[in-house]
């Protein structure tokens, strides 16, 4: 009998160590230490034990239970404590308090605040236009007619044969120039659209549209005004170059590089080993665009730029997949 009760005793602890759900509380309790339990089982046979060794087995006996007994009342304990602070019963004064989430503002609604401001400090103004546009100011107005080969650079949505919702946010040039005079100097950002979608594409992304037209206007002014903006937007010791390209509402072109935010300009994979980053397009504004909006390109010159918000955004905070920023996973956000 003392084997049994010795075994008995090392079940039971195992099932009070195993027992972690309230549920199961009762029916342990019936199992052991009921009136038909286990206990009470083993209890009745203490009359076939000789009379000798009967006070030390019925002690032993009392003893094991007791000991589960006693256990099983403090796991009761802890168990109910969880629950209790489920269901509403008396508050736990140390719990640490709530607060409502605050909003705050997207990554790259942040970078757009940002680049409006570098450029609003250089005496620009912001302006916005519509993203359903006319294919008039998207193309023919920016020297791109129908048929020209630089159409291909966009994958359009078009709405009808006239309208689609913007390639770009260059349109914005032949708006503001058709309706007002020189000197100008403007900043447009906003929301533009292609049928493209991969790690760095997105079928509708971000981009500021910036351009100064003024009598005597020169490349060395978009120089200036372009390192000013990179060196404000990623650091003073961040290495630029300016890279001849070609866009057909500019002339000369050129695309801006900084160099690589992640290697430095060693070379490495985001970079595509060229030690650059391209940020942005630009150039001075085509005669050709001039005419079209009736200015004269004997009297006034001027200089324009394209960037996109997302790969700026990238770039300053180091991120490798575009996607990420319109997931809205808030522990992507919330680092921002
Ligand atoms: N609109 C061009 C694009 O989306 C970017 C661009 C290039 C804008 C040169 C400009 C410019 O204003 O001068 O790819």
């Amino acid at each position: 009998m003392e084997n049994e009760l010795q075994s008995l005793e090392a079940e039971a602890r195992k099932g009070l160590q195993e027992l972690t759900d309230a549920a199961h509380l009762e029916p342990f309790r019936v199992r052991f230490l009921g009136r038909k339990g286990a206990f009470s089982t083993i209890m009745r046979q203490l009359g076939s034990v000789p009379a000798e060794e009967r006070p030390r087995v019925g002690q032993l006996a009392n003893t094991i239970k007791a000991d589960i007994e006693r256990l099983f009342e403090e796991k009761k304990e802890m168990l109910s404590a969880g629950q209790g602070r489920r269901g509403v019963t008396t508050p736990d004064l140390s719990l640490p308090g709530r607060w409502p989430a605050t909003g705050r503002l997207h990554p790259i609604s942040q970078v757009m605040e940002e680049t409006c401001q570098i450029f609003e400090g250089m005496g620009f103004s912001v302006a916005e236009g519509p993203d359903v546009e006319l294919d008039y100011y998207n193309f023919e107005a920016l020297n791109i007619p129908a048929h020209h080969p630089a159409r291909d650079m966009h994958d359009t949505f078009y709405v009808s044969d006239s309208l689609l919702l913007r390639t770009h946010t260059s349109p914005m040039q032949a708006r503001i120039m058709e309706a007002r005079q020189p000197p100008l100097r403007v900043i447009a950002p906003g929301k533009v659209y292609r049928c493209d979608s991969d790690i760095t594409h997105t079928p509708m992304f971000h981009q500021v549209e910036g351009f100064l037209v003024d009598k005597k206007v020169s490349f060395a002014d978009l120089k200036g005004v372009l390192t000013v903006f990179t060196r404000k937007m990623f650091g003073k010791e961040l290495a630029l170059r300016f890279r001849p390209s070609f866009f057909p509402f500019t002339e000369p072109s050129a695309e801006v590089d900084i160099a690589c935010v992640i290697c430095g300009g060693q070379g490495c994979r985001v970079c595509k080993k060229t030690g650059w980053l391209e940020i942005l397009g630009s150039g001075m504004i085509d005669p050709e665009v001039f005419r079209m909006v009736g200015y004269d390109p004997q009297q006034y010159s001027g200089f324009a730029f394209g960037l996109g918000v997302e790969r700026i955004a990238m770039l300053k905070y180091g991120i490798d997949d575009i996607r990420l920023f319109y997931e809205n996973d808030q522990r992507f956000l919330s680092q921002f």
